[in-house]
């Protein structure tokens, strides 16, 4: 693909390619093996909002491939005092060789794309997450030895995240339903983009029956950042879809969350903390399944 603005942008081919490479790099990073697939390339990081994994495992990965990442804060450049996102694309591209950015509004994604003469990744906007996808996937197969048979449990708001892991659940062939209150289902074109990809996922309002055989349960924050102002609705609307030990009572699921974890709202601390918590391996493998895109992006 010439850019990652959802997972979607990937074949299953290609995504299990970026899969596969990722693992690598996993395995020479523990074995202290150099590798300098990105030497001499720059990334440009646009961010618009704030971030620790997107951020850090990006910039770390980077210069892991011998590489180099510029941070580029909305206020630190001349976007932020209205120099349009098309002339700030077509700059980039005379400097960087890729750049990954974190907007509110996708098509301000797609501008970038657009205008850009070099790869442009998405790293979260309203609509999409296709990276935390990836490393979900990476995580899912370490864990589960593979996709075949797999089955996931999506619970609470059918956010950016949940859009992205849909459509990775179609392509790797994972069996997935959606579990949200009525008013945050996730799109229904998505729902139908993912049927296009392969199974489409189950979606559902009641958790009923939709936990014990699952083999993750995966969810997310109820309010992120831009929806303080609806906090107290949100709050009411997710009440019995938190993630807690009532909920995984008589399961053995493992337990997924894109973090920054809430707890107390979405997931309790007992959840998080517990055995069957892989959230920080999700975290962990940010680094590496980015590390293989912007390999294959790049080179
Ligand atoms: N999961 C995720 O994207 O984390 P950050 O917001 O810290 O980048």
């Amino acid at each position: 693909p010439d850019h990652l603005l959802d997972v979607d942008d990937l074949s299953r081919e290609d995504l299990f390619a970026v899969l596969d490479r990722a693992a690598d790099y996993k395995q020479a990073l523990a074995a202290d093996e150099d590798h300098g697939d990105l030497a001499g390339k720059t990334l440009g990081m646009l961010f618009q909002k704030p971030s620790t994994r997107t951020r850090v495992s990006f910039e770390t990965g980077m210069t892991q491939l011998g590489g180099h990442a510029v941070f580029l804060g909305e206020d630190d450049i001349h976007l932020g005092r209205g120099e349009p996102l098309k002339d700030t694309a077509r700059t980039l591209s005379r400097y960087v060789d890729c750049v990954m950015a974190r907007v509110f509004d996708h098509e301000n994604c797609e501008v970038l794309a657009e205008y850009a003469d070099v790869p442009v990744v998405n790293g979260l906007t309203d609509d999409a997450h296709p990276c935390q996808t990836l490393a979900d996937l990476l995580t899912i197969r370490e864990e589960l030895g593979g996709f075949d048979d797999v089955s996931v449990t999506w619970i609470g708001d059918g956010n950016n995240v949940a859009q992205s892991f849909a459509l990775g659940c179609a392509l790797a062939g994972i069996d997935l339903t959606v579990v949200t209150p009525p008013e945050h289902r996730i799109d229904e074109a998505v729902v139908e983009r993912a049927g296009e990809l392969g199974e489409a996922p189950e979606t559902t309002t009641d958790p009923e029956g939709k936990i014990a055989d699952a083999d993750v349960v995966y969810t997310d924050v109820w309010v992120s950042m831009g929806q303080e102002d609806t906090r107290d609705t949100r709050l009411e609307r997710f009440e019995g879809f938190q993630v807690n030990e009532d909920l995984l009572a008589g399961s053995d699921a493992r337990v997924m969350h894109c973090l920054p974890a809430h707890r107390g709202e979405e997931i309790t601390d007992s959840v998080v903390e517990s055995e069957r918590s892989i959230v920080f391996d999700q975290a962990e493998n940010r680094l590496h399944a980015q590390k293989a895109l912007l390999a294959t992006l790049v080179e």
